[in-house]
């Protein structure tokens, strides 16, 4: 089944994603079904009331509240979706992305895949002619990754590989552009990082404490085959427009992890 983007023409059709929006801004996630319905302390919504109706239309529960109902875009799949393990929000998504260059056509390892909201940033950067191969040594985990991922896209990408077992051990014969890690101990990683990285490529490491970016950069500064290392954060904070009254927001999500990248160097 094919996912229909923000903005897509069509009005809302059986097996649309849409997500509504209440008057302080909550918002809930759901599928689109013949017969479905929404219920909530607003009361019941009908999905047939959405289908038919361009995007961006407002609607009407049992208790008369109103609804916003638009198409979710990436970020509200990422916050939304059922999760396993904590998921890598898009904040650092965004900037994973432009930081180890992810780019169109580029082959990507990644490890763990968790819950797959990564991956599915992954999957979007590399587009149709790259390709992406996750690693997840739980499989519970992987049957999440699993799940979320071919939901997100409508079917599971044919130029998606999810991998169950060690990352270590399933890169033994990989070559690839990126290396992205996003589990607790990316140091064991390297040496088997390093063998599968073609050399000018990019490894990026999402790691939420100090201690850990400091074992890292100490264990890529220990073999000369990496260079360029550098370590990141990032913090985006929203503001309150209402009237004169434009200020910072009084809560964020500060801080998630550090993100380090380093470059596979020749020799
Ligand atoms: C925080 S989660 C990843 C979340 C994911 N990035 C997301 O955005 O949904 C970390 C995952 O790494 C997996 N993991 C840890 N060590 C691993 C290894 N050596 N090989 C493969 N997966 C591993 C864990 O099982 C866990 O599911």
């Amino acid at each position: 089944m094919t996912v229909r983007h923000p903005g897509h023409p069509d009005p809302f059709s059986e097996g649309d994603k849409v997500l509504l929006l209440d008057r302080k801004q909550r918002r809930y996630l759901l599928t689109l079904r013949d017969g479905g319905e929404f219920h909530s302390h607003y009361g019941v919504l009908a999905h047939a009331a959405l289908l038919g109706q361009p995007e961006g239309s407002s609607v009407t529960t049992t208790k008369g509240s109103t609804l916003l109902a638009v198409r979710p875009t990436s970020a509200d799949w990422t916050v939304k979706a059922p999760r396993g393990a904590q998921v890598v929000y898009p904040k650092d998504q965004a900037m994973i992305v432009a930081l180890a260059d992810i780019c169109p056509g580029a082959t990507v390892v990644e490890a763990g895949a968790g819950s797959g909201a990564l991956t599915s940033a992954l999957l979007r950067a590399v587009g149709p002619s790259g390709q992406v191969i996750s690693f997840e040594l739980r499989d519970e985990f992987a049957d999440v990754a699993e799940r979320n991922v071919a939901d997100r896209f409508g079917a599971s990408p044919d130029n998606w590989q999810l991998r169950r077992g060690d990352v270590v051990a399933g890169l033994s014969g990989v070559a690839c552009d990126r290396v992205v890690l996003d589990l607790s101990e990316p140091w064991t990683v390297l040496g088997a990082a390093v063998e599968a990285l073609h050399p000018g490529g990019i490894l990026c490491a999402y790691t939420p404490s100090v201690p850990q970016v400091m074992r890292l950069h100490e264990a890529l500064a220990g073999d000369a085959r990496w260079g360029m290392s550098q370590t990141t954060e990032t913090l985006v904070r929203g503001w309150h427009v209402d009237g004169l009254a434009v200020r910072p927001d009084h809560r964020m999500v500060a801080h998630t992890a550090f993100l380090t990248t380093a470059r596979r160097l020749a020799g």
